[in-house]
């Protein structure tokens, strides 16, 4: 059997990422180039700033993956690319290019949704011969078989938190998501509040480590008879405009607040003293201790959740996708409560990279015409 060798290219964010990979599991190449650094001054990404570097280095990134997949172009069966959701001036430059590329070397073009493509992370179970599991600064760790399907995935990125229940590559049903804001935003947000670095994410896994999680108790956000997209029992089956299972719905928007009302009272002010002079009126004890107690409230709240999915659904597998899922305690908590086997993508594939994308297209061949392709903002799932 001929093999398919995929060329994926991902720049919805502040990540220029390019990856090959073989039958949507064997990871040739993954090469990310991330303009965080740029963005760390403003404390979160600066869209025009995103843009202007995928730019510059898109080219770099895709002849670097092309390079270390020891891979020329006639060895390339197609090209895959993020078509959203993201910042539209990041997505244009990546569907450009991959639209360029497609015409240029005569390659069919799959289109791929972003949020989709997270859990896709997990499918790749091995690397080319080429490939360096392990360099000086980390080591790849793949699971050793691909999820298997009926798959319960929760993903937890700085712009999603959605827990989809997938009966194929193609068919899937959104159990629930976010009301307002992601769980990677909110620690992106607490972080900012407490001076720690953007992004916030890993600042705040790092403090929380010195912090007690039981220091505060913040509150967990609850919903009563949501309206709106709903699952059925029987896959497949959403009704739109329905009385929604409420346990799967999430809101971070809350717990955010609480946090900036707990950090001005610990310094002794009420809820107009600003948020940005807390970072140098709370001493690092109490950072930490806040730190530890919310990152406790926010996986509580994903992993109860799951759990409850988990137990309604009964999957076969579990997946925890996205920027988040490289949090460690979301990890620890969910392996703990799961019966089910809980996968994990290597914290280099959790992040946004180009692997999951070249992935999913192998799977979905989701075919779109290189003429005419637009990036969308605001795709859904
Ligand atoms: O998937 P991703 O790279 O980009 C989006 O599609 O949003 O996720 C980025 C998000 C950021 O909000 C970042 O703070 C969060 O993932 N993140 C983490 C950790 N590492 C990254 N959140 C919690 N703990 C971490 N260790
Ligand atoms: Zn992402």
């Amino acid at each position: 059997m001929s093999h398919m060798r995929v060329l994926g290219i991902e720049t919805s964010c502040d990540e220029t990422a390019a990856a090959v990979v073989e039958d949507g599991k064997k990871l040739l190449s993954s090469v990310v180039a991330s303009s965080v650094d740029l963005h760390t001054a403003y404390g979160g990404v600066v869209p025009e700033i995103a843009a202007r570097s995928h730019l510059e280095v898109i080219k770099p990134v895709i002849e670097e993956a092309m390079k270390k997949a020891k891979t020329s172009w006639s060895e390339i069966d197609a090209i895959a690319v993020t078509q959203g959701p993201g910042l539209i001036g990041s997505l244009l430059i990546g569907v450009m290019t991959a639209r360029t590329l497609a015409i240029a070397k005569q390659k069919p073009l799959y289109a791929v949704n972003h949020v989709h493509a997270h859990p896709y992370a997990c499918f790749i179970t091995e690397t080319g011969s080429n490939f360096k599991l392990q360099t000086s600064n980390f080591r790849y760790e793949l699971p050793k078989a691909a999820p298997e399907f009926p798959l319960l995935a929760l993903i937890v990125s700085g712009g999603h938190t959605q827990l989809v229940l997938y009966e194929s590559h193609k068919k899937y049903t959104m159990l629930g998501q976010t009301r307002d804001d992601a769980v990677g935003e909110a620690y992106d947000k607490v972080a900012k509040m407490l001076g720690l670095p953007y992004p916030g994410g890993p600042s705040i896994d790092k403090a929380a480590q010195k912090g007690n999680p039981q220091a505060f108790h913040f509150p967990k956000a609850k919903f009563d008879n949501v309206i709106g997209p709903t699952y059925h029992k029987e896959f497949g089956v959403v009704k739109n405009g329905c009385q929604s299972q409420s346990d799967y719905h999430f809101s971070f928007s809350g717990l955010k607040t609480a946090v900036l009302r707990l950090a001005q009272a610990q310094t002794g002010h009420d809820y107009t003293f600003p948020s940005a002079k807390l970072p140098e009126a709370l001493s690092d004890a109490q950072k930490a201790d806040i730190a530890a107690s919310f990152q406790r409230t926010a996986v509580k709240t994903l992993v109860e959740a799951l759990k409850k999915a988990e137990e309604e659904f009964q999957p076969k597998s579990v997946v925890i996708a996205g920027g988040v899922a490289a949090n460690q305690e979301l990890r620890k908590q969910a392996a703990k409560v799961l019966s089910t086997p809980l996968l994990v993508p290597d914290i280099k594939l959790c992040t946004d990279n180009a692997a999951m994308i070249a992935s999913l297209a192998f799977y979905q061949q989701h075919r779109a015409d290189p003429c005419s392709l637009q990036p969308d903002p605001g795709l859904k799932m």
